[in-house]
């Protein structure tokens, strides 16, 4: 199985229309509605948004400005307060949701527990009590670095309840990895576990987190929450830890919500990025809650009585939107599940699937890659009649994992939503919405109702169809990244100033390529930065040579992505070595090693080859598309006019 390529997409002729019945039933019903939406919303995005707001969310108090919008900064629905913790809890208490399941938790070892939104709500208010026993105040940050367990969600809800921005780090990072990232964020506090349930071994998070705060090495936390799940035994440092169940009976269970200004942070969420050191992406509260809120409800076409389970970690911004804040904003059913398929039970997400009768089941092409490879056994020996909507996002789906996930997932009777988007823009962007767009295996299709998006060139004129350029939105929207944390030079550089300006307007830049077909479907050909996806995972090629040669023995090194059939891509260093230190299997092991320490598992090279030299062109840069395609095992013979020395190829081809 291959990942998309031009020529596959070019010859994918295969259109699949919205069942009837799903269609008649659906929030968007039609094409035509879908393009009466878009109109509206492209005539004047300021009053679509606007009328949303009123509809869709409870705010304090109303604003006074929609949209000020000095690019690159957007304001949002200035002046006006609101919580997305009151939007996610107290509004649904006064009506019958109040015992409606919040939150559908099933743990890997097989437990489970379900939280209804009024039993949600008591836990997030004690919470966010503990949190304010703790000294933390509004407007400060606190990190989160958790497993997939209900008290993920309830220490997001809990800050965000109080005005404290979260910034959560994926469990899969290491204890480096964290303490960057809480020093860059300036964290007061940390919460965690003692450790979670992954492929039938305990991930040792309370461990990471001593680590990285050893020596006072990340000094602006002053305490530790630790919830407790695995109960292997963890040391606890008096006074600078807590057990969360130590605390709760000690603490009130009555918190009113914060009234926050629209613009007030809601979290920080680091991500890679073409430099070294991981961004770290700011959302607000207003835009972002609107933003969530209506495209779960429309792309998920969320209804009353849905169950709806996104296999993302909270660690991600797609745990963030569309396993937090957007369900529970709609008053949905949200379920979690803490482990991942693994050898003693590959079948896992199909078991959880017949369990709870999940309805809409949102995962990444890895994971379905994935479960071709495990084979149709697992799925077809359990009961998915449930199912009604599918969705993927992270990647590129290639069209034959599209049709796989039709067929044998859904059951040729689900339409599938293939969600374009990033960290960076809070929610959805380029997707269909399942009642009303034709799909075509591999596109994203079309863009969301008040999404101006575009394929244009450097100088930001539209490519003709079926060319390929860079993606690029022309207006603000509610759910945007609003700066770069502690660096707004970097936020302008990044995103608004890649693409020239049209008619004085700043176009937003993604990072990705893209083709637009005759129909204006969006097909997305991945990054076109050093930015690489691992299983769906986002890492920066200069982040991990920066691990590299933080190692003593390494002079210089330089990473690529190659093409893997079942992660997307795969790691590969090319590594020169110090002076008189001499190449080894085991040294090959200890620097994959080194970046499994510094930025964690998730980052491990699949290879590393050793070189005396790396390519350069004659000013000294070294030549990523080369090395990309040696690693990929292409012929390079014929492109390297540039190149200063010769024989470094040779070298590089055959492995010397
Ligand atoms: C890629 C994840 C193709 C893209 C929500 C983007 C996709 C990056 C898709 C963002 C998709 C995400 N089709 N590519 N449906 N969804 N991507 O910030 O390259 O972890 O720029 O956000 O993932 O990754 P991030």
């Amino acid at each position: 199985m291959s990942q998309p390529t031009i020529e596959s997409i070019l010859h994918e002729r295969r259109v699949f229309t919205p069942p009837a019945d799903f269609a008649q039933q659906a929030h968007i019903k039609s094409l035509d509605e879908y393009q009466q939406l878009y109109d509206r919303a492209k005539a004047n995005p300021a009053k679509f948004w606007e009328e949303l707001a009123i509809k869709e969310l409870h705010w304090f108090e109303k604003w006074h400005t929609v949209l000020d919008w000095q690019p690159p900064n957007a304001r949002w629905f200035d002046g006006g307060k609101i919580n997305i913790s009151y939007n996610c809890l107290d509004r649904h208490l006064t009506t019958w949701r109040k015992n409606k399941a919040a939150l559908i938790w099933e743990g890997e070892p097989g437990d489970s527990r379900t939280l209804t939104y009024a039993q949600l709500h008591r836990e997030v208010c004690q919470f966010a009590n503990a949190l304010k026993h703790l000294g933390v105040q509004k407007g400060d940050v606190v990190g989160v670095y958790m497993p997939m367990i209900p008290e993920a969600a309830i220490a997001m809800l809990a800050c965000a309840r109080i005005g404290a921005a979260h910034t959560v780090v994926f469990g899969g990072f290491s204890a480096e990895a964290l303490r960057d990232r809480l020093n860059d964020g300036n964290a007061k506090l940390i919460i965690t576990a003692d450790g979670g349930w992954r492929k039938d071994a305990i991930v040792p998070l309370k461990e990471q987190v001593d680590k990285a705060l050893a020596d006072g090495a990340a000094p602006t936390v002053q305490h530790v929450l630790v919830v407790e799940r695995t109960k292997q035994g963890v040391t606890m440092e008096p006074g600078r830890d807590h057990w969360w169940h130590e605390v709760q009976p000690t603490v009130s269970a009555h918190c009113p919500a914060e009234p926050m200004d629209s613009e007030d942070m809601l979290f920080i969420l680091y991500t890679s990025g073409s430099t070294g050191k991981p961004k770290g992406v700011v959302h607000t509260t207003g835009g972002y809650n609107l933003y969530t809120h209506i495209t779960t409800k429309w792309v998920f076409d969320l209804q009353e009585t849905d169950v709806y389970w996104c296999t993302a970690d909270v660690g991600w911004i797609t745990g963030h939107s569309y396993i937090v804040y957007g369900p529970l904003s709609n008053g949905a059913t949200t379920l979690m599940y803490e482990g991942a398929p693994r050898a003693s039970n590959p079948g896992c997400f199909w078991d959880v699937v017949e369990k709870y009768g999940v309805t809409v089941f949102y995962t990444a092409p890895t994971a379905i890659r994935a479960f071709i490879k495990m084979g149709d056994q697992h799925p077809q020996a359990r009961d998915l009649s449930s199912l009604r909507l599918l969705g993927t996002v992270g990647e590129p789906i290639n069209p034959e994992s599209w049709m796989w996930y039709q067929k044998v997932i859904g059951g040729d009777r689900c339409p599938i939503v293939d969600t374009w988007w990033q960290t960076e823009t809070g929610g959805h962007m380029i997707t269909s919405l399942p009642g009303a767009v034709p799909t075509k295996p591999g596109s994203a299709t079309l863009p969301f109702p008040g999404i101006l998006a575009d394929v244009v060139d450097l100088e930001g004129n539209p490519v003709s169809d079926h060319e390929g350029g860079y993606l690029v939105v022309r207006h603000p929207w509610p759910g945007m990244m609003r700066t770069v944390y502690g660096d707004p030079d970097r936020f302008r550089r990044t995103y608004w100033e890649h693409i020239a300006p049209v008619d004085g307007q700043s176009l937003y830049f993604a990072g990705d390529g893209a083709r637009k077909d005759e129909d204006g479907y969006f097909w997305i050909m991945g990054r076109v930065d050093d930015v690489i996806s691992v299983s769906g995972h986002r890492l920066g090629t200069m982040e991990i040579e920066s691990a590299l040669v933080s190692h003593p023995a390494v002079a210089e090194a330089a990473v690529v992505g190659r093409p893997d059939d079942l992660k997307g891509e795969e790691v590969v260093a090319f590594v020169t070595l110090e002076g008189a230190i001499a190449p080894s299997d085991d040294l090959i092991k200890t620097l994959k090693q080194h970046v499994v320490t510094e930025i964690g598992a998730l980052a491990r090279p699949g290879e590393i080859r050793f070189s005396d030299a790396l390519p350069k062109t004659r000013s000294g840069k070294i030549m990523r598309r080369l090395l990309r395609a040696i690693a990929a095992g292409e012929d390079v013979s014929g492109d390297t006019s540039t190149l200063e020395d010769r024989s470094v190829l040779d070298k590089l081809r055959t492995g010397g």
